[in-house]
Parts: C-alpha cells; sequence; structure tokens
C-alpha cells in the first residue's frame, strides 16, 4: 500500500495550475493544519515576496512552533536575529550577500552557540539547519515563502556587523514573505533507489561533473571576502554578472 503521494498534483491542500503551485491561496486561507505532507510537496523556495508585511507576531508564532526542531543534546541555544530595515539589507547586499537580498523586507539571520564539544560534525550548523526547515514548512502552512541564503559574508564580519557574541555563529539568513501568485513545481532530480545505499557506500554510479570548477570558484570567493567591505562595494556591479541564477526573478 502507498503511505506517501510523491508528487504535488497528488496533494489537495494547495491549488495547482498548469504545472504552477499558488500557494499565495494560503495567505487569505491560511491552512496550519493542513497535511505534513502537503506542506512538504508544496513548499518551494521564493525570493520575491508581496509588499504587504508579515505581523511580527505572526514572525514570533513561526518562530516559537519551529522551536520545537530537534537540537543536538537538546541545548536549544538558537538565537535569532530579526532584520527589517532596508539600510540593513542595502548593506548585505553591496557586501556581496546573494543580489536579491536588496529587495528584500523581512528576513532573519539564524545564530546558533558553537561552544559544542562536537566540531567534527558542527552540531551547531545542523541544529540550527533543522530549525530552518521547520520554519520554512509551517510559514509556507500560512503563505508565507521564504529562501534559506548562504551566499553572505564571512561568519567574523557578520559578528561585528550585527555586534554578535563571538560564540553565536551565523548559520544562514532566511528571507520571507507573503507568496507571490505562483511558483514552478520542481521535479526531484533521482529515484530513492539511487541515493539510499545498504550497510555500505556503493559509489559505482557515481559521476562527477569537472566543468563546475569547484576549486577556483572556492579560491575567489574565499579573496572576495576577504577584500575590505569598500572595495567590495566598489566591485559590487561588476561582480553580479559572477552570480548563479537559477530562478526567475519574478515568482521565485
Ligand atoms: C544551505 C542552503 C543554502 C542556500 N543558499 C542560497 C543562496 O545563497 N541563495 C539562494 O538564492 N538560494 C539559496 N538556497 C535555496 C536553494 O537555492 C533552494 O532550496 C533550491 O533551489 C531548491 O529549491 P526548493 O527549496 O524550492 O526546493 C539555499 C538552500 C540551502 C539549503
Amino acid at each position: 500500500m502507498k503511505i506517501f503521494k510523491n508528487i504535488a498534483e497528488e496533494q489537495n491542500s494547495v491549488p495547482i495550475e498548469n504545472g504552477m503551485i499558488l500557494p499565495s491561496a494560503l495567505i487569505k486561507d491560511p491552512n496550519p493544519d493542513m497535511s505534513l505532507q502537503d506542506a512538504i510537496l508544496t513548499r518551494r523556495t521564493v525570493r520575491a515576496y508581496e509588499s504587504k508585511i508579515v505581523p511580527f507576531k505572526v514572525f514570533e508564532d513561526l518562530i516559537q512552533i519551529s522551536m520545537n526542531s530537534p537540537t543536538a543534546c537538546n541545548e536549544q541555544r538558537w538565537r535569532i536575529l530579526y532584520l527589517d530595515n532596508p539600510e540593513v539589507f542595502e548593506e548585505l547586499y553591496q557586501r556581496g550577500s546573494a543580489a536579491f537580498i536588496k529587495k528584500s523586507k523581512q528576513a532573519f539571520i539564524i545564530l546558533y552557540n558553537n561552544h559544542t564539544d562536537n566540531s567534527e560534525y558542527k552540531d551547531h550548523i545542523q541544529s540550527a539547519a533543522a530549525f530552518i526547515n521547520t520554519f520554512s514548512l509551517v510559514a509556507h502552512s500560512l503563505g508565507i515563502g521564504s529562501c534559506w541564503v548562504g551566499h553572505l559574508p564571512n561568519k567574523k564580519e557578520l559578528q561585528r556587523f550585527f555586534n554578535v557574541h563571538k560564540y553565536y555563529e551565523p548559520v544562514a539568513l532566511v528571507t520571507f514573505g507573503y507568496y507571490r501568485k505562483k511558483v514552478k513545481i520542481k521535479p526531484r532530480k533521482k529515484d530513492p533507489q539511487n541515493i539510499i545505499d545498504k550497510n555500505t557506500f556503493d559509489g559505482s554510479g557515481l559521476i562527477f561533473s569537472k566543468s563546475k570548477n569547484v576549486f577556483v570558484r572556492r579560491i575567489v570567493r574565499k579573496l572576495y571576502y576577504l577584500l575590505p567591505p569598500f572595495l567590495r562595494r566598489k566591485l559590487r556591479k561588476k561582480s553580479l554578472p559572477f552570480e548563479k541564477k537559477f530562478y526567475n526573478e519574478l515568482y521565485d
């Protein structure tokens, strides 16, 4: 017997039209009780939002429910830096963050106490990541889309800029806001059989692309963020074309 639906078209919490999901319907009719699988199947990352602001109380409620996410040793050592100051978004953009941040109206940076003995597995990063995932799913059920952003200046720089205690490590920034009308369905790239190995890793079918130049990109990235902010500001327009763009600016 099939336990789960596996494509967005099979769920019935969010309208689908011509291959597009219409999560904006949830703004008028929020559905925090929608089934978990419907939320998972219809949540999509969005980077452009309606101009209407998410009330701070709603944001607080989203944070409260997201605080039920798992954390290493149940330590629950998150800190949430809520951002709604246009000058801060502009500054983050100028310092080389993902370009769409410039247009954001609301976001938060999730910080997590990195004073862990399990630095090998970066417990604090994993704990923060679990939080972001919960946040994005519950926000979605209220018609609020979000984007998890790792394209940011160096952590030390963010800590200085926001006056953050040295034990609180910035893990990611999350922009959020009410969905515009539609989002694209994104098919899964593989089947479970392609990614599950039983008891031992089987790398026989693995193919690695050499075209991505990860090594070179890493070095360029490192050097770029080592430049002082005033230089990055000067270079910002020139650096734009090198940013990866894999989305449609109008709706996602
Ligand atoms: C760790 C992490 C970092 C990400 N960083 C960025 C980012 O810097 N800029 C961006 O536009 N999207 C970023 N994303 C969002 C992904 O691009 C998005 O999740 C992906 O395209 C899949 O889309 P979906 O969330 O709708 O399934 C990030 C997601 C994750 C999990």
